[in-house]
This record gives structure tokens, sequence and C-alpha cells, in this order.
């Protein structure tokens, strides 16, 4: 008896311990507190106040003593961020306020990042949304710079409004191959393209005084191994095609931060790797902000981390511990002034932040305004590619009819990953829900059927007079390579992580599920006013049903208005005008080697265009790719004159709008290196521009390049250089020769 009520005695005592300490972990989850992450006059006084920002860093860093600079080179102790990030996590669903480098002695405000590739990710306390935007890829195939600007003009204002001012975005990492898993959060295959959107995107963010990070430096293209991943480079691969949108982004935009990759490179951890951290970024370049690394995994050795160049490690202070830098300073294999170094290229960026003057005050109302919520909407419609259609769309708008929208994630909220990339709306509208809102206009019936009975889906699209087939992946098909939670706390270290079935990661098969091209292949079969939308991030493999549909779009991870977008599209409010940021190839097995569980890779010279075209393989569709309602064509393609030290090329043509709608449409520049003396692809994209014209309307566009941009590096003399070759100049409204205008000129 006695034993009994010692066992029910301790039962209690466990019980109580347990609720306890679950309490102090959501009490720590729910704390989000109101720190000022500006400077502020009155804590400061005039006496600081009043002198420039580096000055002022200067002044603070020989103020502090070692430990405080330490503190300055990690996001938070371990001790208060863990329960604070799982808390959060586990009760509240969140993404913990993380207060990376304050000092309350040197009256120093922290800086709190958000993720956010397509919407603020950490919300304050009592908000519960924010705008969400259809992913990066979706935004790259609209080619449109000042959209994306915009849009990160608006997820920075919702992440003040949020309390935080640091964004881990834009991802610039290229799309080398279409199964990476996180293909969705970047912007294509092309460096140009992926140069021009991540300049607007920083611009934008910065603009509202929040901390952009282009992130994952570098050659993060591989996701499930991507703690263990070696990426063997050469140079010239890595300065032409792997590095190009780092650098205009760096020289152009001027982030205030970099988050260097998980991988290694050439046998180096990227968090410690000097010859990209220091020798190309800093020296070459000249970055002038702070490098972080990537979340956890991302530095094994502090002292290496120093002797790189690595300001800071996230989220935790681990390698970056006191212990681990006093004793390499006395030992002399760092120094204390390596550490102020590297304190002060943080310092002095954080400051310029935090005195910055805001000229609008970021409250809660600012978010999810209508003018966010609009531009949600626009940004999903002009980024949706009308990749095949036979006649088939616009659909009629007719009256008294029934509208089919079949599919397992044709009523999903689905707006991709939810990994770091994820964002809260508020509300979805689903395909469904944006086709059947619009048709309840026209009077018509839209059924939905979710083709668990496939005998059921197909006979309910033979009896419909309209059919749309939404088909795709979701955030357990592809994303950010997530262990589930019990996973993640039996694996410790990453290299155990590679390997186990987690939720997301890389696609090795790039076809659609078996049950999804087989109703495809069925209703096709049943019904011809068919449309098949692809909801997805990347490219797919279409050959078992696309030859049997008339009409193809790629709608994305369309955001929080995506359905309204959608249904906009197939009635022909909106005119398609996206543009594809890869290539589909015809035959998958015509990618680059792609492996998700490799531990070394190498990445070659070609992958895109630039392989398809030189090995002269079959491809789906192309580059830059994507129909209209409209039928555009061009003419006069000239080149102006030029004297031979000009460092710009201007180049005009007229561009036609033959049809009776008007649209929008991207107009290529290329330039063809096929007369070289030296091994290079056949040709580049090397600028473009969204133009919108009237029915019937005429325009004569002007476009110009650097000569500067038609340079190779040399290996041997480390440097680049121009060729004196005669070049090839095309443009067009695709990659393919045959959408393209050409001229050939010897420019020297
Ligand atoms: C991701 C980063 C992200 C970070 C913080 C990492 O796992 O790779 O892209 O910024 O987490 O959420």
């Amino acid at each position: 008896m006695n034993f009994l009520i010692k066992i029910f005695k301790a039962t209690i005592l466990i019980l109580i311990i347990s609720s306890l300490l679950v309490l102090v972990i959501f009490y720590l989850g729910s704390n989000y507190n109101t720190i000022s992450l500006k400077a502020d006059k009155i804590i400061y006084g005039e006496e600081y106040w009043n002198i420039n920002t580096d000055s002022l860093a200067e002044v603070l860093v020989s103020k502090m003593d070692l430990n405080e600079k330490i503190d300055q080179m990690y996001g938070e102790k371990m001790i208060n961020s863990i329960p604070k990030f799982f808390g959060s996590y586990l009760f509240k669903n969140r993404f913990a306020h993380i207060y990376a480098g304050k000092n309350e002695r040197l009256n120093i405000p922290p800086w709190v990042l958000s993720d956010g590739p397509r919407g603020a990710r950490v919300l304050d306390k009592n908000i519960n949304g924010v705008t969400t935007f259809p992913v990066a890829m979706a935004r790259a195939a609209s080619w449109n710079i000042d959209l994306e600007n915009q849009i990160h003009q608006v997820i920075a204002k919702e992440m003040r409004a949020n309390k935080t001012n640091y964004a881990a975005t834009p991802c610039i990492n290229l799309l080398r191959h279409p199964g990476w898993g996180r293909a969705q959060e970047t912007y294509g295959e092309d460096p140009w393209l992926l140069g021009e959107l991540g300049l607007a995107a920083v611009k934008g963010i910065q603009s509202h005084n929040v901390m952009a990070c282009p992130k994952h430096f570098a050659l993060n293209s591989l996701e499930n191994s991507r703690w263990v991943l070696n990426v063997e480079v050469d140079e010239r691969t890595l300065r032409e095609v792997y590095l190009p949108h780092f650098k205009k982004v760096i020289k152009e935009g001027k982030p205030a931060s970099i988050m260097s990759a998980y991988n290694k490179v050439n046998g180096e951890y990227c968090g410690s790797n000097k010859m990209l951290i220091t020798n190309i970024l800093r020296d070459d370049w000249g970055f002038e902000g702070f490098i972080s690394t990537d979340w956890m995994y991302g530095l094994y050795d502090g002292l290496d981390g120093i002797k790189a160049g690595l300001n800071v490690e996230m989220p935790w202070q681990d390698e970056y511990s006191y212990k681990l830098l006093e004793d390499g300073i006395v030992q002399g294999e760092i120094k204390e002034s390596d550490i102020d170094k590297l304190v002060l290229n943080t310092l002095k960026t954080r400051l310029k932040y935090a005195f910055s003057f805001d000229s609008i005050d970021y409250n809660e109302n600012i978010i999810l305004n209508n003018e966010h919520i609009r531009l949600a909407r626009h940004a999903a419609e002009e980024s949706m590619v009308l990749l095949k259609n036979e006649d088939i769309l616009p659909f009629k708008k007719i009256n008294n009819i029934k509208v089919a929208v079949i599919g397992k994630i044709a009523n999903l909220d689905n707006t991709g990953d939810l990994g770091s990339s994820n964002s809260s709306p508020p509300y979805v509208i689903t395909p469904y829900e944006g086709i059947k809102s619009y048709n309840e206009k026209l009077n018509n019936k839209v059924i939905y059927d979710d083709a668990s009975d496939i005998n059921k889906a197909v006979d309910i699209a033979k009896n419909s007079d309209q059919v749309v087939l939404v088909v795709g992946y979701t955030y357990k098909d592809e994303g950010e390579y997530i262990l589930t939670k019990g996973e993640m706390l039996k694996s410790a270290e990453a290299k155990e992580l590679v390997g186990v079935k987690g939720i997301g990661g890389d696609r090795i098969n790039l076809s659609l599920r078996d049950e999804e091209e087989n109703l495809i292949n069925k209703i096709s079969k049943v019904n011809k006013n068919l449309v098949v939308v692809y909801v997805g991030g990347s490219a797919i493999d279409m050959r078992k049903w696309e030859d049997n549909v008339p009409s193809i779009i790629f709608s994305w991870y369309s955001g929080m208005e995506g359905g309204n977008a959608l249904a906009r599209i197939l009635y022909g409010d909106v005119n398609p005008s996206g543009k594809l940021p890869f290539t589909i190839a015809e035959n998958p097995d015509d990618y680059p080697y792609f492996n998700p569980y490799t531990d070394t890779i190498t990445y070659g010279y070609y992958h895109g265009y630039s392989l398809f075209q030189k090995f002269k393989k079959e491809i789906a569709y192309p580059f830059g790719y994507g129909l209209s309602y409209s039928e555009f064509e061009y003419e006069n393609f000239k080149m102006n004159d030029f004297k031979k030290e000009d460092s710009v090329l201007k180049f005009n043509f007229d561009l036609i709008n033959k049809s009776n709608v008007s649209g929008n449409e991207i107009a290529q520049l290329y330039v063809g290196f096929e007369n070289s003396k030296i091994e290079r692809p056949l040709k580049l994209l090397r600028g473009f521009k969204k133009i919108q014209l009237k029915p019937g309307e005429k325009k004569t566009i002007s476009l110009q390049l650097n000569k500067s941009d038609l340079s190779y590096y040399n290996t041997e003399k480390k440097k680049w250089e121009n060729e004196d070759i005669s070049y090839n100049f095309y443009v067009g409204g695709s990659s393919q020769i045959k959408d393209l205008l050409k001229i050939n000129r010897n420019i020297y």
C-alpha cells in the first residue's frame, strides 16, 4: 500500500513539475515585448546623437570589453533563446523575435530577423496575419522589376509593423536543377534575371529602413543534404554563373547583410570560407555590411569563422563562445583586433539603420490594407504563365452554364512551403473559390470535386461546359527540408539528419503523381474545353499528358489572392503576361546531374538554356517563353551608332500588338558568343523590359547594355576581359532562336 502511495505521490509531483515547465516555456514563448529597434535620442544623449554613425560605432567598440564584443557576434544566448524559440513554435505556431546584438549598458538597440520571401514571417503580439504574395519563382515569371520593388516595400512595411528590422530575403540562389526543394524561393535559372530581381527586392526592403540580407552565399541549390554537401566548382563557373547575381545585388543594392550558405564550396563550409566571404565579397566587391550564418549548423569552428571574416553566428551563441575565442586570443590563433574589425562591420551598418529617419509610422494599421491586398492579386496576375492554348482561353463569359473545378489541391490553402519562407495570410482564395465567386456574376453553377473518386470526377467533367483541372504540389512535396518534431529531437548533428525522411525537400521525380496524370488523361478524353492549372515552384515533366490537353497555365503558389487572379486570367479580364524563368526539358535526364542524398557534387559551366542550346538538347518550353491573348510582332531591330570607346551599347526595335486585346510583352535582349575563341555559351540574357501595348499599337523600344557585361573571367590573369570578336545581338519574346531578331557586330 505504502509503495502504491509513493508511486501516486511521485506521479503527482512529475505532473506538477511538467505542468510548471510547460507554463514557463509557454510564458517565454509568448514573451513578445516591445524593445525598441531604433536609437533613442533621450537615452543616447546629445553627445552621441550628433556624431556620425561610423564614428559612433568606433567609440562604442572602444568602450566594450571582450565579452561585450563577442555578444555582438551571435543572435541570442541559447538559454534565453531556445525555450522562447521552441515555446513559440510549439504553442503559438509562430517564429519568435530573436533580439540580436542588444547592449543595454551602451544603449545599443537589437536587430530582429524576420524571414520573408513572400511576406513578413515573424508576427508581433496580437497580429495574426500579413499580406502574402505569390512565391519568388512566380514573381520571377512576371519579369517585372518595379513590381518586385513595390512588393518588397510592402513586405518591409509589414515587417516594421511587426517589430522586426532585418529581412532574411531575397533568396538569390540559382536554379541549377528544377528538383531543388527551395526552387520556389528564388528567381529562376538565369544570373541576369536573378540579379535584376534581387536588386529590386533589396532596394525595396531597405527603403523602409529594414536591413536586407540576400541569401544563401553561395551555391546552395540542393536541399536535402545542404548541411553536409560539398560543391566543387571551377573559378570561371563560380564567377560567371553562380556569383554574378550576388555581385550585382551587393555592388548596386548595398544590402546591410548577407547570409552564408550551409554547404561547403570547394571543401570549406561557406560560413568559414575565406575565399568567398573575404576575398570575393569584401575585397573584390567592396561589401561593407555584415555576414551572418544560416541558422544552426552554419558554423563549425569559431576560430575558422574569425579567420575567414564571418561577423555573426545565428541564431545562438555556439561556436562564437567566450571561451573558444578568448583561448584563441591567448594562444595567438586570432587577435582581439580581428574581433574589433568584425564587430565594427556589424555595428556601423546596424547603427545606420537604428538612427535612420522613418517617414512613416509603421503601426499595425499598415498591415493588410487594401492597397497591399490589391498588390498581392496584381502580382499573381502578372506572374501566371500561359504555356499552351489551343483556342480554349479565355473562356467565354456565358451565363447559366456548368463549370467544374477538379483536383485534390483545387480548394486548398496552398501558398507554398511552410519552412522559413512561410508567411501567414488571414485568408487564402483558392482556385475553386476564385472561380466560384467570379462565376456567381454570370449566374453559373460551379462544381468542385477533389477527384478522390476518379470516375466521379471524370463524370462531372463530362457533364460540364468548362473544366479547370488543378494539379501539382504542396509543401509536403517540395520546399525546405523540414524534419518532423520527433526526428529533430532524435538527431543532434547535421550529418545525422540527411537521409532521414522529412517533409518537403528536393524532388527526385519531376512528374506529377500517377493519379493526377491519369486524371488529366481521362478528363481530356471527355471534355476538350479544359485547362490544366499547375501549382508548384519549378519545372515538371509533362510528357505523359501534355499532348492530350488543349491548354496549360502555370499558376505557381500564387499567394492569398491567387484564386481571384486565376479567375480573372481564365475569363480574360487580365491578359496573361508571365514568362518562364527556367527551361522545361523535354527529357528530365538532360538537366545537370542532381542527387539530393550526396555529400559531394560538381557544378559545371552549363545549366538551363545555356546547356540545352550548347548541346542541342530538345526542350519542351524555352526559358523566357509564355503566351498572351495578344499577338506581338518585333521589327526593325537596330543598334545605334557608337564609337569604339563607348562603354554602353544602345539598341532600338519596334514592337507591335497585332491583336485587338491590350497586353504586356516581355522583350528580351540576348548576346551571342558563337564566334568566341574560348569556351562560351551560345547566348546569354543581358536585358529585358516589360511593355504594355494597346490593340494595334506600335512602340519603339530602346534597350541598352554595358560593354563590360559581355566579358568573361580570365582565370589566368584573374580578371574580367572582353573578346575582340563579332557578337550576335538578339531581341524577341523568348530565348528560342525562332522568336528572336538578330544582328551581328564587331564592337571594337
Ligand atoms: C534557412 C534560411 C532562413 C533561416 C531562418 C534556415 O533554415 O535556410 O533561409 O533564413 O533558416 O529562418
